[in-house]
């Protein structure tokens, strides 16, 4: 593999996405590493990253010193190749102004740049420079205002860049990475049947003849892992769906149909009753959050019972949960996830966690080996607590039946027009708001439905989504014709922040 040692930058993890889109496995560990634990993943070759420090500050992060004495070739982008030059001889200092954004460099060559041609624009984020070079050295790329913009010892594979190769605003920098798998002689098999080989694998070991639980939300991460535990240990999973009658229109049969006909052992449970009397009533949104959770582990906790014992629970933990929480030195310390309704930490089960060491998109690429449909596997994202917090206000059987055929009108139009895959995340809300409208020659005094659709990276921030004005209006039409509680529709068009995405 390829060992990235993370110094706290915000592109670590990119780092690893692009070697892994190069097809080489990485795997990202704290800067200050014991080089008995880097060498445990088998390294081919080691990434030192980016971060916050100047490395002539005290108590600077540093890699073991052993890593350096090793034979391993080494990268080292922004910070890491600061410290490679000071560690070497060099000298690191802070001149000027800092340099922030793009810049072309004005010459590059040497052994990474290999097969690279033509203007090379390079993304630069740093205010420390290498000034003097270390013995061994060369400088390989300047821009104008970073005369030592890239560095090799090629006898020692050790190579410097002062940018960042991994980002999208360095376009040919996926050409440096690729380049630096050569020289490791990486193995380029990091490809989704070989992930599902290696996990169903992994399960087996893990697992042995022991019985698992797996909660299903009908997202994703869950549904596939469900597919994945079902090749792998066949009957001894127990894949359990509460329908706590939050979900959208037909929610639960699809993903009856999705996974019991490819091998899952799955229990499905209408546990609406329950969640809907809970919520009587209650109009707060962090308390109806609360309710929920505590109902969900409630039903979870009884088909538990039902069907168990269990030695393992399983959950589709996923790598930037596992890296985000990373305490430094030692263990990853994982944090609480809220995959489905969240699930308490006094857990006595063994957890089995087989994405820990992957990403999003990797696990879309499992799924469709697996044979996740399309529709699940693409889907949005859907928040646990589901439509009970976009009914603003009190949650009633018959404000869920409205929101539900809205939502399905809205989210089928959006595939309708091809502009499902163009937004993030799209939804309906229910507002208590009612207003005066005429439809015929009569009067009518309905309900305002609110739609909101945003493009976004990871939910963090949000822009809401410019959908054309003509399928805005098909929609509203449809809505108000067919939904006859609904008179009313507003899009809205505020961005995160100051908005949140749900309305609650
Ligand atoms: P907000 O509304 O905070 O939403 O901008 C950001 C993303 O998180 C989802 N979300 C939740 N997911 N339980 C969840 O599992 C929750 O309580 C919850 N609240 C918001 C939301 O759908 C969006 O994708």
């Amino acid at each position: 593999s390829i060992v990235i040692l993370d110094f706290g930058s915000q592109f670590t993890r990119l780092i690893a996405r692009r070697f892994r889109e190069l097809g080489a496995y990485s795997v990202i560990l704290p800067g200050t590493t014991p080089m008995e634990r880097i060498l445990e993943q088998n390294p081919l070759g080691v990434v030192l990253s980016g971060g916050p420090s100047s490395v002539y500050d005290e108590g600077a992060p540093h890699p073991d010193p052993r890593l350096l004495e090793s034979d391993l070739p080494i990268l080292g982008v922004c910070y890491g190749m600061q410290f490679l030059a000071q560690q070497a001889g060099g000298t690191v200092e802070r001149v000027g102004k800092r340099e922030y954004g793009k810049a072309e460099l004005t010459r590059y060559g040497g052994r990474l740049f290999q097969g690279v041609s033509g203007e090379f624009v390079a993304w630069m984020s740093h205010s420390d420079s290498v000034t003097s070079l270390p013995g061994g050295y060369e400088v390989v790329a300047a821009t104008e205002d970073t005369p030592v913009a890239a560095i090799e010892n090629v006898e020692r594979r050790r190579f410097g860049m002062q940018f960042h190769p991994e980002v999208v605003h360095t376009p040919k920098g996926i050409r440096l990475l690729e380049n630096f798998l050569e020289v490791c002689g990486a193995a380029r098999d990091w490809t989704p049947q070989h992930i599902v080989d290696e996990l169903i694998e992994s399960v087996r070991a893990q697992v042995g003849s022991g019985r698992v639980l797996l909660a299903i939300s009908g997202g994703v991460d869950s549904s596939t892992l469900g597919l994945l535990l079902a090749r792998a240990i066949g009957e001894q999973l127990t894949a359990v769906f509460i329908d706590h009658g939050l979900l959208r229109l037909g929610e639960r049969e699809q993903v009856e149909s999705a996974l019991r006909p490819l091998g899952v052992n799955l229990v499905t449970v209408d546990a609406s009753e329950q969640f809907l009397s809970a919520l009587a009533g209650v109009s707060d949104p962090e308390q109806k959050r609360k309710i929920i959770g505590r109902e969900f582990i409630r039903a979870f906790d009884r088909e538990a019972e039902k069907y168990g014992p269990f030695e393992f629970l399983a959950q589709g933990t996923l790598y930037p949960d596992v890296i985000e929480s990373a305490g430094g030195e030692g263990a990853a310390n994982i944090k609480s996830h809220h995959n489905v309704g969240g699930l308490p930490e006094d857990l006595q089960y063994k957890l089995v966690e087989p994405f820990r060491y992957l990403f999003k998109d990797e696990v879309r690429e499992v799924a469709a080996l697996l044979g996740l449909p399309e529709a699940i596997r693409m889907r949005h994202p859907f928040p646990g607590p589901g439509l009970a917090i976009r009914i603003l206000g009190e949650v009633t059987r018959e404000k869920l039946d409205i929101l539900q055929r809205v939502d399905d009108l809205f989210i089928s139009g959006l595939r309708e027009f091809g502009l499902y895959d163009q937004v993030w995340q799209a939804l309906a809300v229910l507002t208590p708001i009612q207003s005066v409208g005429v439809m015929g020659d009569y009067r009518t005094y309905g309900y305002t439905a609110a739609l909101r659709a945003v493009t976004s990276i990871d939910g963090m921030t949000a822009e809401f989504a410019r959908l054309p004005y003509e399928f805005l209006e098909t929609v509203s039409n449809r809505i108000v014709n067919q939904v006859h509680e609904i008179n009313r529709v507003v899009y809205d068009v505020t961005s995160k922040p100051p908005a949140t995405i749900e309305w609650e």
